[in-house]
C-alpha cells in the first residue's frame, strides 16, 4: 500500500487564528487536497526555551533535546516523522518570533548531531509581516532548512502575507495565491520524491 505523506505546518505566531496561521492553513488546502496527512501545532506563545549549548545531543544521539519540554519534543518527533515541514511565524523587529528561534536552534542541532534527521525532506518557510522585514525572517527559517540538507521549493513570490491586524493577511489575495502555489509544489516535490524511492533509488545514507 502506498505510504500516505505527512506535512506538518509550526505556527511560531503566539496569535491562535492569525495571520501566520491563516497562511499556514492555506498551504495545507492543496496538500491535503492531494491525500497527504497535514497537522499545525503552535509554538508560538508556549514555554520553549532556547538551546543551552549543552551538546548533549551530539554525546547522546538519542535524537532527543536534554532539556526534555513537551512543546519541544512534541515539534521533534513530527518534524522527524514528517515528509514536509513548514514552519510560519510572525515578523518581529524583521525576524522570527523567540520561540521559532528557540525551535529552529535546538531541533537544527538535534538534527545535526543524529545524522541529518532533516536531510531531503521538504521545507518550506511562510511569514506574515506588516510592512518590512519579513524577508530576513523567511530567511532565518530558511537557514534551517539549507543546512540541514532539506530540499526548498519555490513558489510565485517570497512566501510572505501582508497585515497588521488579526485576519487582515485574508485581504492579500497574492498572498493567498502564493500559498496555494507552494502547498502545490510541495505536493508535486513529494510525489516525485517518493516515485523515485520507489523505482529503487538507493537510500540516503546518514551524515555525521
Ligand atoms: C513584537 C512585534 C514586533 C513586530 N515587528 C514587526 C516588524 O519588524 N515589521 C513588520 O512589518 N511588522 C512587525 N510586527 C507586526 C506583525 O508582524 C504582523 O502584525 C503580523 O501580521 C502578525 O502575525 P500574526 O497575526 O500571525 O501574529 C510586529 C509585531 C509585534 C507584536
Amino acid at each position: 500500500m502506498e505510504k500516505t505523506l505527512k506535512a506538518i505546518a509550526i505556527n511560531g505566531s503566539p496569535r491562535h487564528g492569525g495571520n501566520t496561521e491563516m497562511l499556514l492553513r492555506k498551504v495545507l488546502e492543496p496538500l491535503a487536497a492531494a491525500g497527504w496527512a497535514t497537522d499545525l501545532l503552535q509554538v508560538g506563545g508556549k514555554p520553549i526555551r532556547g538551546c543551552r549549548a549543552c551538546y548533549h545531543c551530539f554525546k547522546t544521539k538519542n535524537s532527543r533535546c536534554s532539556q526534555g519540554d513537551a512543546v519541544f519534543d512534541e515539534c521533534l518527533e513530527k518534524m522527524v516523522a514528517a515528509d514536509a515541514i513548514i514552519l510560519g511565524s510572525p515578523t518581529y523587529f524583521s525576524d522570527v518570533s523567540a520561540e521559532m528561534k528557540a525551535l529552529i536552534d535546538r531541533a537544527g542541532f538535534v538534527a545535526i548531531a543524529n545524522g541529518r534527521l532533516f536531510r531531503r525532506k521538504i521545507g518550506a518557510a511562510v511569514v506574515a509581516v506588516r510592512r518590512g522585514g519579513g524577508t530576513h525572517a523567511f530567511d532565518t527559517m530558511n537557514h534551517l532548512f539549507l543546512i540541514s540538507g532539506a530540499i526548498i521549493p519555490g513558489s510565485i513570490y517570497w512566501n510572505l502575507g501582508f497585515g497588521l491586524d488579526k485576519g487582515a493577511v485574508n485581504q492579500d489575495e497574492e498572498a493567498m495565491r502564493n500559498m496555494i502555489d507552494l502547498g502545490q509544489s510541495i505536493a508535486w516535490l513529494g510525489q516525485a520524491i517518493r516515485q523515485n524511492n520507489d523505482a529503487g533509488a538507493p537510500a540516503v545514507p546518514a551524515i555525521s
